[in-house]
Parts: C-alpha cells; structure tokens; sequence
C-alpha cells in the first residue's frame, strides 16, 4: 500500500517538473540532422529533386553542412571572410565609427524603396514562401526547420545576417558596437520596419545581455572552459544560432538555456561531422513575453595544439517578417524536436 502511495507522489512529481517546463517551440540542430544518418524518408516535404546529385548527397558530412561548407572555418562567416581585424578582412579598413557619416549612408540605403531588406528583396513573403520552393527541393528545404534551413535566408548567411547589410560591411561600423541598435528600413512604400544590426563584439565586450541579432569572437584558453552569453528574442521569430570554429580541427559544442531559470535546458548541439547550430521556432509566445536566454559554448574535442581554440557565434533573428502560426505544420520529420 505504502509502496502505491509513494509511485503516485513521484508520479505526480513527475508531472509537476514536466509542465513546469516551458516550451518555446519546434528545433532543429546540427545533433538532430546527424541522428538521421542521411535517411531522408520521414521527412516532408520529401525531397526529391535537389538539382545534380541526389538530396541525401547533401547531408553528407563533406557536403554542404560540414566543415568544408559555408559554415565552416574557411567559409564566409570565418576568418578569411570579410569580417574580421586581419589586412585582408574588409572590416578592418572601415573608419572607427562616425554617427554623421552612417546615418546619411544608412538613410541613402535604407530609405529607398527596393532596398535589399524591403519587400522587394529577399525577405518578402514572395520571395521566401513562393520563389524560393519553385527553384527545386533543395530551395524549399532552405526556408527555417528544414534540412538545409541553417543555410537558408533566415539563417547567418541571410539577409539578416552578418554578412548582409545589418552587418559591419553594411553602412553601419557595427565591429565592438555595444548596446542595441535599431535602424529605419523602407519596407514598402507606406510601411517602414525596424530592423536590429548585427553587432560583432570579442567576447570581452559582452557586459550586458544582447539582443537577437549579434556575432562575437570568442575564444576558449584553458579546455574545460565554458563561455556563456545571454540574449533576448522577442517572440513570433526564429532564432538561429551557429557556432563556426575559427580552425577546423577544433569541435566545439552549445547549450541553449532559458536564463529566467537557469536549470532548463531547450536544445544542445554537439555534431563533429557538421558545423554545430540551433534553430528555434519562437511559436509559443508565453504571454508575449521576450524569451530570455542563455548560450554555453565549450570545447568538445580539439585535433589541433597549436592555433588558439578560437570561434564566432552568431545569432541571427527573423524579427517580424514571418509568422510562425503560418509555418507551423511546413516541415515535418524525425530532425524537428518538438516539445
Ligand atoms: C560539451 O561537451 C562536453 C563533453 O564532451 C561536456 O562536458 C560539456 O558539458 C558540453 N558543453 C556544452 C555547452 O554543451
Ligand atoms: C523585449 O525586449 C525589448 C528590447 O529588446 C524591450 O524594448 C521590450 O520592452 C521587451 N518586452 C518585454 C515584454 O519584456
């Protein structure tokens, strides 16, 4: 009897730890994509034509996800690509900020109509949810949740990204620009939108909690280290955040906790055979609410000794152009983890 009494109370505590559990929405990482061994049945839409080779040729640890594709160590988001303080990076010849000189050449770019971040561009429902699928199968799989979503238009090679006009090669300096920084963007011709800039900061710089659009050069000195940062994300957005090691023989690893309650875990990637990332579907919108979180970053095995274990993490919102209620049932397949 006694017995009996005490399985309902763990039971029922049981239960009271599993709704407590906030759920901010469905995610993929670069561990989920893994777990699927190149076996694409499940998934859906079932990708079939994905041009020249076949869709699971895609997946494959020397293809587009891994480490030599665009998210890794010698792809545009890495060292030898335009961000970064070295000769040949672009940014490094920028003039330290001047507020006169930005905000005229912000405004001669972003209040002109068919501007690159207007509904003209990339970002317009258009484009996004009726161009980009007619390519082949490969473009619908590059919109948010599906197998190549990471290198998609809401991902860190996006529009919204670093590398596009958000970012420090845009009219903005944003290179070691602290705090939150908005501009004006002429999306149509009645409707102006806001949109965050990408800053990029060393990992030193991060004194305060970021917002949802940043990239920062960290570095892990001793192994056992782990680096963590927080940040906002309004809801109604999805959030990608990829972790690009500097050197490809580093592996590096991430956690996603919530930071109101630093005890919840939401999604961790730790994949060795493709650049690690998390995008997250921000549907549940508690209360309206800002999800608050926490990013762990840590060294998961290193096959180097001699460089430093250095990398960038980026964080790219979708801010308001999509809503999620509509994407809800787009994907489906064992790489999205519901909660
Ligand atoms: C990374 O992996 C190591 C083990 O390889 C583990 O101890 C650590 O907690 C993980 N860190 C994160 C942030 O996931
Ligand atoms: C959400 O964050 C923004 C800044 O990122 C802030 O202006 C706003 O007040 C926050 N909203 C809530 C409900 O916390």
């Amino acid at each position: 009897m006694e017995s009996i009494y005490l399985l309902l109370v763990s039971v029922s505590i049981f239960q009271i730890s599993l709704t407590t559990k906030t759920c901010y929405g469905p995610y993929v990482t670069a561990s989920s994509l893994e777990a699927l061994h190149q076996d694409i049945d499940l998934v859906e839409p079932y990708p079939v034509d994905c041009g020249g080779l076949s869709c699971e040729f895609y997946l494959s640890p020397s293809s587009a996800l891994g480490s030599h594709g665009p998210l890794s160590a010698y792809g545009p988001l890495g060292v030898m690509g335009p961000i970064g303080y070295h000769a040949w990076n672009p940014t490094a010849w920028k003039f330290p900020s001047n507020e006169i000189i930005d905000w005229t050449t912000s405004n001669m770019l972003f209040g002109l109509s068919n501007n690159p971040l207007s509904s003209a561009g990339p970002l317009s429902s258009e484009s996004y949810h009726t161009t980009l699928p007619s390519i082949n199968d490969f473009g619908k799989h590059l919109q948010a949740l599906g197998l190549w979503g990471i290198l998609g238009p809401l991902g860190p090679l996006g529009a919204l990204g670093p590398l596009g006009a958000l970012g420090p090669t845009g009219p903005h300096n944003t290179m070691n620009l602290e705090n939150h920084n908005t501009v004006h963007v002429k999306w149509s011709t009645n409707e102006i939108r806001d949109f965050d800039l990408v800053e990029v900061l060393d990992e030193s710089h991060v004194g305060e909690e970021l917002d949802c659009s940043f990239m920062i050069f960290g570095k892990i000195s001793v192994s056992d280290e782990t680096d963590n940062y927080n940040f906002n994300c309004k809801p109604n957005q999805f959030v990608t955040i990829t972790l690009v090691p500097e050197h490809s023989l580093d592996y590096f690893n991430m956690t996603l906790f919530s930071n109101t309650n630093s005890a919840e875990k939401i999604a961790s990637s730790d994949s060795m055979k493709y650049v690690n990332f998390i995008q997250l579907g921000l549907v549940n919108n508690n209360n309206n609410n800002n999800g608050s979180f926490r990013i762990d970053v840590s060294l998961h095995e290193m096959h180097q000794f001699i460089l430093a274990h250095s990398y960038r993490l980026i964080v790219t919102g979708s801010q308001d152009i999509i809503d999620l209620k509509q994407e809800e049932n787009n994907f489906k397949g064992p790489h999205i983890i519901n909660c």
